[in-house]
């Protein structure tokens, strides 16, 4: 028999509805191969929400979200005025909180008040928001661990791509002393752009924009910020650091020109915008975001185009890297799923 398990999501934008379209897609292999049913309960926007005692079919919430643009006049379980807070405090009984409101580097807001809340209250929580961790992170799960549930944020550390499961599961027992990723998608996409596509840095990102790949405005791509965020997100949690961004070294891709792309290449180097963390002896950690030549024989050498790679050094498993993953919302919304597939696996 499936166990039920009773979800809140809180957001209900790109990641929030692709999260809950694939609950319906995958509602069979999650009963068959986890025995798990997930229910949604209900669903908080920013001004009006949704919250039944029972499941909502998840189609039902997103064809309605996506033909109204907001859950106003929802005609069964609106309630109009709540949002996020709201839910969390009033549902009768939930058992995991998906966090999917808009991040917020600087005070992790609204998204911290919603998983305090929810760890409060006993819930595990998912979340796809880097804010909440980036100055949190230790306080969060101290409460988590003080409530005995789960806090897990895989999508937030690179989507699809397993970056903190992989620290925390697979390199049990070792020491990781270097981390160094390809972290952002839309940075890799241009840099892969002007080594092949004989292009310049503008029309590469013309095209990553063309494809949907890079926002319209792509400073937080293209200038290291979202690699910085990530790579202080994936170093407190895989090196117990206690790395802000704005404390990491960084340079963007801006000023690259490809002649120096091709030119590297023609002498077997690939540049590719690289996110580094190192423990140095006294146990610090120093970490710096910036363009870099690799080897060819790098192993983060050959992650092209939107994709991104990890690699993790080691005391006593060596070199360990991880590469590809989608990411794009569906890529986030597996990367929900999976954790909280991963709470409820039997040890
Ligand atoms: N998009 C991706 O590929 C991706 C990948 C990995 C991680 N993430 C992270 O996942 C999160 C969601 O991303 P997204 O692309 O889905 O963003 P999004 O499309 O902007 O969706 C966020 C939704 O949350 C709603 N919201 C804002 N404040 C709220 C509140 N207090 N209570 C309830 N709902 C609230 C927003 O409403 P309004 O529109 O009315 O403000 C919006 O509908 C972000 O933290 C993002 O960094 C995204």
């Amino acid at each position: 028999v499936a166990k039920n398990v009773r979800v809140v999501v809180c957001g209900f934008g790109r990641v929030g509805r692709n999260f809950a379209r694939l609950v319906e897609f995958k509602h069979r292999l999650v009963a068959s191969r986890y025995s798990l049913t997930l229910d949604i309960l209900g669903v908080a926007e920013l001004n009006d929400s949704v919250l039944s005692t029972g499941p909502i079919p998840p189609s039902e919430l997103v064809n309605y979200f996506e033909a109204h643009g907001n859950f106003l006049n929802y005609p069964r379980f609106g309630i109009t005025g709540w949002e996020g807070i709201d839910i969390i405090r009033e549902i009768k009984e939930a058992d995991v909180l998906v966090e999917t409101t808009p991040t917020d580097i600087q005070t992790g807001e609204p998204a911290l008040s919603h998983i305090r809340a929810a760890l409060s209250r006993g819930m595990h929580v998912v979340s796809a928001n880097k804010g909440p961790f980036i100055r949190s992170y230790k306080i969060l799960k101290s409460l988590a661990d003080s409530k005995g549930v789960s806090l897990k944020f895989s999508a937030a550390a690179a989507a699809a791509l397993p970056t903190l499961d992989v620290a925390q599961t697979c390199l049990a027992g070792a020491k990781i002393h270097t981390i160094e990723g390809i972290l952002n998608g839309t940075s890799n996409f241009i840099l892969s752009r002007m080594r092949t596509g004989d292009e310049d840095y503008e029309m590469a990102l013309a095209e990553a924009q063309r494809l949907g790949i890079a926002e319209s405005n792509p400073a937080l791509d293209v200038e290291g910020y979202d690699t910085a965020n990530k790579l202080a997100l994936i170093a407190n949690v895989a090196m117990e650091a206690n790395i802000l961004p704005e404390q990491i070294n960084r340079v963007g891709i801006v000023n690259i020109v490809a002649g120096e792309v091709r030119q590297a290449a023609a002498e077997g180097k690939i540049m590719r915008l690289l996110g580094r963390a190192v423990v140095d002896k006294s146990n610090k950690v120093n970490a710096c975001v910036a363009p870099q030549l690799l080897p060819m024989n790098h192993p983060l050498a050959g992650v092209d185009g939107s994709e991104k790679g990890i690699t993790f050094t080691t005391d006593s498993m060596d070199r360990v890297t991880v590469a590809g993953g989608k990411s794009d919302p569906k890529g986030a919304a597996a990367a929900i799923l999976k954790d909280i597939l991963n709470i409820y696996r039997p040890s």
